[in-house]
């Protein structure tokens, strides 16, 4: 899906970096009594309270998994990639009946890897092909995807199409899981919205991932590109059996502060896309400084797990730098745990990771994901996640 085609007219954007006007970013250690956090017990309090403002104000709530949810292999080729890996092709049922909402996952194991192997979710804009593709467009799917990437470098990949939970449009709520799962999970319509049941359903890929002996449960890491990325920083944020959140390119309403006026604004996100966020988030139309939270705050939430953002130098609709220094704010969450974020100024050199248990890096080009940014991912949770059982 291509950058800024939805430019959303006669909005006026700021691409001028001396025109950005100063702001005060809220600090996510101010409980809302005025009190300041100094401890972990504190801010696991205060955590909640953050969680729920963010919940509150833009995305919605976050409903649990379906009763009676269940899984059917579908089919399984043991010689995919050339042997390289297993693809299995799997009906996730929302629900106890065959006739339940389906979530189509597409799933990749090495198959030289010894003992359990970790692995990426994240849902796919048009990755995955239809089950009923033929082998020919599959293989053209899967040479496109970073799949033999990812394989290569021992680490599986779960995927499904977004379009499976809701398509991407103000109406799609009528006929996704918005709707039919109403009932089963006691959740209204208007009580969530688009990016908030995307990120549900990239829990419910982990449900299925737990089940599987050959994954390490605790290295499964969810990663989106941008606004699969805004939604798997929500998913990160609230389920926290996801040891890392990788977001490339997610800029506003992603890893991007709303309080700093370039690119894209929250009033431009409202307006074009109306459904992903809930009805509250239009009261900050023009009107960020009134938000009682900002997109580092959402950072923080991930901590003390490992977190990766990722921008693009020509990618200024999603401003980088709003990225940068949203990351670079949120360690200091990471910090009352003891570990490092990123340092520095922006920008940092071209094309080079930075950060310790938060990572960053702005690559050379457009709006896109990259085999550079996939083996940034993979050496950063080399770095960071621990193979269950080791010392
Ligand atoms: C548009 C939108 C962004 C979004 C992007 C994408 O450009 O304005 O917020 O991230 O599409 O999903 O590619």
């Amino acid at each position: 899906v291509a950058g800024a085609l939805l430019c959303a007219g006669a909005q006026k954007t700021n691409k001028d970096e001396s025109k950005v006007q100063p702001y005060t970013l809220p600090s996510a250690f101010t409980t809302p009594d005025g009190k300041t956090v100094r401890t972990v017990k504190q801010w696991q309090k205060q955590r909640a309270y953050l969680l729920k403002l963010f919940a509150d104000n833009e995305y919605g709530r976050m409903p649990g998994a379906p009763a009676g949810m269940h899984y059917r292999v579908d089919s399984v080729d043991r010689n995919a990639l050339d042997g390289a890996a297993v693809r299995s092709d799997v009906s996730v049922f929302l629900g106890p009946s065959d006739g339940a909402p389906v979530m189509h996952v597409l799933l990749y194991l090495p198959t030289h890897v010894a003992g359990k192997v970790p692995v990426f979710v994240g849902l796919n804009f048009a990755v995955v092909p239809p089950l009923s593709a033929d082998a020919a467009t599959r293989k053209r799917e899967e040479d496109r995807g970073p799949f033999a990437q990812l394989i290569a470098a021992g680490y599986g990949v779960a995927t499904a199409w977004y379009g499976d939970l809701e398509a991407d449009n103000p109406d799609g709520w009528k006929t996704g899981v918005r709707s039919t799962l109403a009932g089963p999970l006691h959740i209204q319509p208007q009580e969530w919205a688009t990016l908030g049941v995307w990120a549900w359903g990239m829990s419910r890929i982990q449900d299925y991932l737990l089940t599987l002996p050959e994954v390490d449960t605790h290295r499964i890491i969810v990663v989106g590109h941008s606004r699969i990325g805004k939604a798997a920083l929500w998913a990160g944020a609230n389920d926290i059996r996801f040891a890392m959140v990788v977001l490339n390119d997610s800029g506003e309403g992603g890893a991007a502060l709303a309080r700093r006026d370039f690119g894209e604004t929250t009033q431009i996100l409202n307006t074009a896309f109306p459904h992903w966020f809930v009805a509250r988030f239009r009261d900050f139309n023009n009107n960020a400084a009134a938000m009682p939270m900002d997109q580092h705050e959402l950072l923080s939430l991930i901590a003390p797990r490992a977190l990766y953002v990722a921008s693009a130098s020509d990618d200024w609709w999603s401003d980088p730098k709003g990225e940068f220094l949203s990351a670079q704010e949120a360690g200091k969450v990471y910090a009352l745990y003891g570990l490092k974020g990123v340092t520095g100024s922006f920008p940092p050199p071209l094309d080079t990771s930075i950060g310790d248990h938060v990572g960053y890096h702005l690559r050379t080009g457009q709006h896109d994901m990259m085999p550079f940014d996939w083996s940034q991912y993979v050496a950063f949770a080399n770095r960071n996640l621990k193979p269950t059982g080791s010392i």
